[in-house]
């Protein structure tokens, strides 16, 4: 009763989906907050070495634990050894906690874009929009619902028909609208000291505890920006076709990810910067930052309706690509285990983020005085699966690989297509001593300073 397991049809189109999953809110909102916030160009170099050791050799593991079993994450972790069988549930659990939550800031975002496509931009200028918006249901349940239902439109299509193409289409548009506004906020008189404060080093004020401080930062931006130790990457690893590169392909998707960060970095600092007088607080806004901040900034540009809406687009697609990628590993995961066709596992998995989900939109309404661990609800799982569950995750995967069936397990699938592994020299150190021990550390430092 084995139906042929679905996959990418061709390189190109599983790199732009696993682009797609990377490239999110994450690249676009966080990452150039927190360039700005430790010292821009420290930051990004910090980041840049990051990608190329630890995401390089945590994606190439999860890649071909994936492509190797042709499993789903929970089969994958089984296969490679039953002791560590326990890892599938928990690192499946991550896109079970997140994916509704992530619906629901896409819903946000589309609300955002249409009321900058609607030439209404200028109502989200005021202070009270966003608070306003989100706490008055129905509307960022509609929203919220709107978004999820594009995702599993998306999902339901299957890899090659829904994932694929939707991504080939999606991808590109997303890269020319980001270059598009970069450029176009450079060129704004003012904005040259923004792009110093962005890319110059800045070591003022940097003590022993705030460098610190920004590798852990960075770390956990990782993370969440390669859509790592969640079973995103097993899962797409596993539609992956054998004769294709798994380091070329590892290598474009971190640049892929890194280059859109950057280039969104080069839109927001500079706009802020301007906006707000060189005021660099105004950076440090937190989440506030694009449904707050922005919009007033895009208010006083000159074309700002049209930069807005454009920015809104980008976002839009950054964001329902990543959730593409979340819902159909929770698809995967389901239709594997209960042995569902693909359209009632996905309407299986759309009905738990609907119930989820509502719970983390109505923690700014009517639940809003509830709180776990001091939490809001959204935040709540948003800290558990980051700063918990997915370093988790990553350590004991690594153990798995650099110990217990050593990396050769995961060299031998990287080799398949008769390539060598160029890299295999820096994968098994990072696999085998550093990344454990970074990971030890990220999980030990909330306890120690306060992020
Ligand atoms: N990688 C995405 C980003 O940078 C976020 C994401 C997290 C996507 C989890 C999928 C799963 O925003």
């Amino acid at each position: 009763m084995e139906e042929k397991r679905e996959g990418f049809g061709s390189r190109i189109g599983f790199i732009l989906a696993a682009a797609g999953s990377a490239v999110g809110l994450g690249n676009i909102w966080r990452f150039p907050y927190l360039a700005a916030k430790y010292g821009g160009g420290i930051f990004l170099l910090t980041y840049l070495i990051l990608v190329v050791t630890f995401g390089f050799s945590l994606m190439v593991t999860e890649i071909s634990l994936g492509r190797k079993t042709g499993k789903s994450v929970i089969g994958a972790y089984k296969d490679a050894d039953g002791r560590f069988g326990f890892l599938g549930p928990v690192a499946s659990l991550v896109p079970f906690i997140i994916t509704p939550y992530y619906c629901v800031i896409g819903g946000w975002v589309i609300k955002y874009l249409v009321t900058f496509a609607s030439g209404q931009g200028t109502l989200a200028t005021d202070d009270g929009y966003f608070g306003g918006f989100i706490s008055e249901l129905p509307g960022p349940s509609a929203y919220f619902l709107i978004f999820a239902f594009l995702t599993a439109a998306v999902v339901i299509f299957g890899v090659e028909k829904g994932i694929e193409n939707v991504s080939k289409v999606l991808m590109p548009i997303l890269v020319i609208l980001s270059v598009g506004i970069a450029v176009y906020t450079m060129t704004l008189p003012g904005s040259g000291a923004g792009v110093k404060y962005y890319l110059l080093p800045n070591l003022s004020g940097f003590t022993l505890s705030k460098f610190l401080k920004m590798i852990v930062a960075a770390m956990g931006q990782l993370f969440y920006s390669m859509s790592l130790a969640m079973g995103i990457m097993v899962t797409y690893g596993s539609y992956m076709r054998k004769q294709d590169s798994i380091e070329k392909s590892t290598r474009q998707i971190s640049f892929f990810d890194t280059l859109i960060a950057i280039i969104a970095g080069l839109i927001i600092v500079p706009s802020v910067f301007i906006f707000s007088g060189g005021d660099e607080a105004a950076l440090n806004a937190g989440p506030g930052l694009m449904f707050v901040t922005l919009p007033k900034v895009f208010d006083s540009m000159k074309g700002g309706p049209i930069v807005g809406c454009a920015f809104f687009v980008l976002v839009a697609f950054a964001a329902l690509t990543s959730s593409v990628s979340l819902l159909e590993t929770m698809v995967s995961i389901v239709t594997e285990k209960f042995g569902l066709k693909r359209f009632a596992s996905t309407l299986v998995c759309l009905l738990i983020v609907f119930i989820l989900g509502m719970l983390s939109v109505m923690g700014y309404s009517n639940l809003s005085s509830f709180t776990v661990f001091g939490y809001q609800i959204l935040d709540f799982f948003d800290f558990i699966s980051n700063n918990i569950m997915m370093p988790i995750v990553a350590l004991l995967t690594c153990i798995l690989i650099g110990h217990i069936v050593k990396p050769a397990y995961i060299e031998e699938e990287t080799t398949l297509n008769g390539e060598k592994f160029r890299s295999k020299g820096l994968y098994e150190v990072m696999t085998k001593f550093v990344c454990p021990v970074f990971m030890i550390i990220i999980l030990l430092t909330p306890f120690f300073v306060d992020l």
